[in-house]
C-alpha cells in the first residue's frame, strides 16, 4: 500500500510542478491573444466608421459626429472615441478618461496602439490616421477597456488549472493502479517462490521478466528453509559433525577466519635444542580449537613461541593440528615493544582489571593504548591479507581486539564480523573510568554480532553504549545501531568440546588416582582436592588456600587425610600484580603446610608449572573434589572440564557464585570465595558427600555440559551470522526487486 501511495504521490508531485511551470505562460499567451483581438476590433470599428466620420468632419457637423461616436460606444467593449488633430481632442464621448492626451496617442502617421492606465484599469488606445478631403488631417482614437482581456486571461488560467489538476489526479490514479498491478504480480511471484521453496517443488517459475532477480529470491528462500531444517535437526545434539553440517548447509562456500591473541599451538625450543609443542592454558583456546578443527579455515594469532618462526612456511602459516592438519594457523609477529604496550599494558594492566571485579586497580597509559591500536591495525592487515573473499566470516576473540571489528568493517564492508568478549563486561559506571571508553565501544560496534557469556554482561554493555555514545538502542531486539550499521548483542555461554579430546586414552579413575598419588608421593588412602588454572589474581587461589586453613582448623580430623593439589600455570609474569600474587600464594601455602602439616604430610601441594590437557584431566579424575573459586570470571571452563572428566560420575565441584559457569552448573556446591570460613565448610561437606548424591549432581551437570557444548556455542553464533547474511541478502534483493518493478 505504501509503495502504491508513493507512486500516486510522485505522479501528483510531477503534475503539480508541470502546472506551476505552464500556468504563467498560458495566462500571458491568452492575454496577448485577447489584446490582439481588441486591436482587431478597433480596426473593424475604424474601417466601418472611417468614411462617415471623414464626411462629417468635412462638413464640420459636430452634432452628427457626437451622435455617431455615442452610437459606436454603445458597444460595451468600446470605452470611448474621439478625434485628435492640431486643435487637440474633439468630439470625445463621455467616458473619455481625464488623463487621455492626444500628444501621447496620435503622434505617428501610421496606425498605432498603446496601453494606458487609469483608475487601476488598463485601456488600449488605438489611433488611426484620417485625412479629410478639405486637407484637415488627424487621428480617430478608439479606446477599449482591457479589463475584458485580463478577465479572459484569468478565466483561461482557472480553466486550465482545473483541467490540468483533473488530468494530474487522473494520471496519479492511473499510476497507482499500474503500480498496484505490478506489485500484485510481484508479490504473487514471491509468494509462489516461497511456496515452492517450502514444499520443495519446482512449481511454475516466477515472472522473471517482471522480477529479474526472481531466481535469486527462490535460492535464498530455499536456503532459509534448509537452515530451518538444520536448526530443527541439530538443536539437541551438537557435535563436530552437526557443526560441520550446519556450516555447509548454511554457510557453504563461506570463508571462516578466527582472530585471537593467544595461538592454539605454541612451538618452543628446549634447552637441548628440540622443538616441543605446547597447548596453552587458555579457556579461549580450549573452546575455540575444537570448533576451528570442525570448521576449517584460518586462525590468525600472535606467534609467541621460541620456535614459532622456525615452524612456519614463507607466508607465516603452519597447518595444525600438527599430527592431523585441519586448518591453517597464521602467525603474526610482535616485537617486545609491541607486546609490552598492547598485551601487557593496555590489555592486561588496563582492560583485564577493568573488566574483572578483583580489586586490582587498572592502569591506563596513553603509550600502551597507541600500541594497542597499532597492533589491532596489524591484525586487521593480516585479516585482509588472509581473506580470499570480500565477505568472510571473521570471528574476533576477546579484549585484546576491541578496535579490530571496526578496522575490519572499514576495509571489508561486506564481512560478517562476530566478536566474542570472553571476560566479564563491567557495569557502565565502572567502565566509565576507562579513558578509551568511546573508542572501545566504537571499535566493538564494527561487529555484526557481539557476544558475551551472560545476559547481564550484554545489559552492562548496552548501558555503557547508552551512557557514552550517540546511538539507537533497541532493547527488544538487543541491538545497537551506530553510524547506520546494526550490531546484535547476544549472550552465548561458552563451553567445552564434548566428549573432550583429553579424555581419550585416560585410564580408569582408580588408576588415575594411583598414578597421581604415586607421582606426588601421597599415601594411598589420602583424599584429594584439586584447583587448576593460570596463576591469575581473578581466580581466588589465595582465598581457596585460606579456606583450606579454615577447614583444617574447624575440622582437624582431615589433617593427614586430605591434600589439596593446586596447579598454577605461570602467566603474565612480567606484571608486578602477577608476581606479587605468586609470592603471596607460595608464602601462604608454606605457612598453612607448617601450621597443619608434618614431616610426612603437606596439606597443600602447589605445582607452579604448565600442565598439558591430558595431565590436567588425569588430575581431575584422581580428585575427590575440585575447587573453582574465581573472584570474578566470564565463564570458567575448568569447572566444565572437571565435570566432563568424571565419566565415573563421582567427585564434587565447589564453584564460585561469581563465575559465569555457576549459572549453568547449579548442582555444584556454590560458594562465595570472599567467605573463607563458609568455603572451608563446603570442602568438608564435599568430602562427606555420599556417592549417590555426587552421582545425582554430576549427572545433571554432565547432561548440561554435554548438551550445551562448545559446538552449540559456535553453531548458534554461526547460525545467527548466517541468518544475518541471508536477511541482508534478501533485503538487497527486495531493494533490487523494487527498483526493477519501478522500472518495469
Ligand atoms: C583468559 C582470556 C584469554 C586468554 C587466557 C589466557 O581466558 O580470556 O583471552 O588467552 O585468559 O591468558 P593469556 O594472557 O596467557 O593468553
Amino acid at each position: 500500500m505504501k509503495i502504491i501511495l508513493r507512486f500516486g504521490g510522485i505522479a501528483l508531485l510531477v503534475a503539480a510542478i508541470v502546472i506551476l511551470a505552464v500556468l504563467p505562460f498560458a495566462t500571458s499567451f491568452v492575454e496577448q491573444w485577447s489584446r490582439r483581438d481588441v486591436e482587431l476590433r478597433s480596426r473593424l470599428v475604424f474601417n466601418s466608421a472611417r468614411d462617415q466620420v471623414a464626411s462629417l468632419l468635412q462638413k464640420n457637423d459636430a452634432a452628427s459626429l457626437t451622435a455617431l461616436f455615442d452610437r459606436i460606444t454603445s458597444d460595451e467593449r468600446v470605452l470611448a472615441i474621439g478625434y485628435c488633430d492640431a486643435n487637440g481632442l474633439s468630439y470625445p464621448t463621455k467616458n473619455m478618461p481625464q488623463s487621455f492626451s492626444c500628444e501621447q496617442a496620435a503622434r505617428s502617421n501610421a496606425e498605432a496602439s498603446a496601453t494606458i492606465s487609469e483608475d487601476n484599469r488598463n485601456i488600449l488606445v488605438s489611433a488611426f490616421p484620417l485625412k479629410v478631403s478639405s486637407g484637415r488631417t488627424g487621428h480617430l482614437v478608439i479606446l477599449h477597456d482591457l479589463s475584458y482581456a485580463e478577465q479572459r486571461g484569468w478565466e483561461a488560467r482557472n480553466y486550465l488549472f482545473l483541467a490540468l489538476t483533473g488530468v494530474a489526479f487522473g494520471a496519479a490514479a492511473l499510476a497507482s493502479v499500474i503500480a498496484m498491478l505490478v506489485m500484485r504480480r510481484w508479490l504473487a511471484s514471491i509468494r509462489l517462490a516461497i511456496e515452492n521453496a517450502r514444499t520443495g517443488t519446482a512449481g511454475a517459475p516466477a515472472d522473471d521478466e517482471l522480477i529479474p532477480i526472481g531466481q535469486e529470491i527462490r535460492d535464498v528462500l530455499r536456503e532459509l528453509e534448509s537452515s530451518r531444517r538444520t536448526i530443527d535437526a541439530a538443536h539437541t545434539d551438537w557435535s563436530p559433525e552437526t557443526l560441520r553440517a550446519a556450516l555447509s548447509n548454511e554457510l557453504s562456500g563461506s570463508e571462516v577466519i578466527v582472530v585471537s591473541n593467544r595461538e592454539p599451538y605454541i612451538h618452543n625450543k628446549t634447552e637441548s635444542g628440540d622443538i616441543t609443542l605446547q597447548i596453552p592454558a587458555s579457556g579461549l583456546v580450549a573452546a575455540l580449537e575444537p570448533v576451528t578443527r570442525a570448521c576449517g579455515g584460518t586462525w590468525i594469532a600472535h606467534g609467541s613461541g621460541s620456535a614459532d618462526r622456525e615452524t612456519v612456511d614463507p607466508y607465516d602459516r603452519v597447518a595444525v593440528p600438527p599430527d592431523h592438519p585441519l586448518y591453517t594457523l597464521r602467525r603474526v609477529w610482535l616485537s617486545e615493544e609491541e607486546q609490552d604496550g598492547y598485551y601487557y599494558g593496555a590489555a592486561n594492566e588496563g582492560l583485564w582489571p577493568l573488566c574483572h571485579i578483583a580489586f586490582v586497580r587498572p592502569t591506563f597509559r596513553e603509550s600502551d593504548w597507541r600500541m594497542y591500536r597499532a597492533v589491532n591495525e596489524k591484525f586487521a592487515d593480516a585479516v585482509v591479507a588472509e581473506a580470499k573473499r570480500e565477505d568472510p566470516i571473521v570471528l574476533v576473540q576477546d579484549y585484546h581486539f576491541a578496535l579490530l571489528p571496526r578496522m575490519i568493517r572499514d576495509r571489508l564492508p561486506r564481512a560478517t564480523i562476530v566478536t566474542f568478549w570472553h571476560i566479564p563486561w563491567p557495569n557502565a559506571e565502572t567502565f566509565g573510568i576507562c579513558p578509551w571508553r568511546e573508542e572501545i565501544i566504537d571499535g566493538l560496534l564494527g561487529s555484526s554480532i557481539l557476544g558475551f557469556h551472560t545476559q547481564a554482561h550484554c545489559n552492562h554493555f548496552l548501558d555503557a553504549v547508552d551512557a557514552y555514545v550517540e546511538s539507537r538502542i533497541d532493547r527488544e531486539k538487543d541491538s545497537v545501531t551506530f553510524g547506520g550499521q546494526e550490531t546484535l548483542i547476544r549472550p552465548y555461554p561458552i563451553s567445552i568440546e564434548w566428549p573432550p579430546t583429553a579424555l581419550e586414552g585416560q585410564k580408569p579413575v582408580p588408576e588415575c588416582r594411583l598414578a597421581v598419588r604415586r607421582r606426588l608421593g601421597l599415601p594411598d588412602d589420602i583424599r584429594i582436592g584439586v584447583g587448576i588454572e593460570r596463576f591469575d589474581y581473578t581466580k581466588g587461589i589465595v582465598d581457596r588456600m585460606q579456606a583450606i586453613d579454615f577447614l583444617l582448623t574447624d575440622h582437624p580430623e582431615w589433617k593427614g587425610r586430605f591434600t589439596f593439589i593446586q596447579v598454577a600455570a605461570p602467566t603474565r609474569s612480567k606484571l608486578a600484580s602477577y608476581r606479587q600474587l605468586q609470592d603471596e600464594a607460595e608464602a601462604l601455602a608454606k605457612e598453612i603446610n607448617q601450621k597443619h602439616g608434618s614431616d610426612t604430610y603437606e596439606p597443600i601441594k602447589l605445582l607452579i608449572r604448565h600442565h598439558q590437557p591430558d595431565q590436567v584431566f588425569e588430575l581431575f579424575r584422581a580428585a575427590d573434589l575440585c575447587i573453582v573459586s574465581s573472584l570474578h570470571d566470564g565463564m570458567n571452563l575448568v569447572a566444565k572440564e572437571f565435570v566432563a572428566a568424571r565419566d565415573d560420575e563421582e567427585g564434587v565441584l565447589i564453584l564460585s557464585a561469581f563465575a559465569g559457569a555457576s549459572r549453568e552448573l547449579s548442582e555444584a556446591l556454590i560458594v562465595n570465595p570472599y567467605n573463607g570460613h563458609a568455603m572451608g565448610q563446603a570442602i568438608d561437606r564435599a568430602l562427606r558427600m555420599s556417592p549417590n548424591e555426587q552421582r545425582e549432581r554430576l549427572r545433571l551437570m554432565r547432561d548440561q555440559v554435554r548438551e550445551r557444548n562448545v559446538y552449540r556455542w559456535a553453531g548458534q553464533m554461526l547460525l545467527a551470522a548466517s541468518r544475518l547474511r541471508k536477511r541482508q541478502r534478501i533485503r538487497r534483493l527486495i531493494k533490487a526487486g523494487r527498483r526493477a518493478a519501478a522500472n518495469a
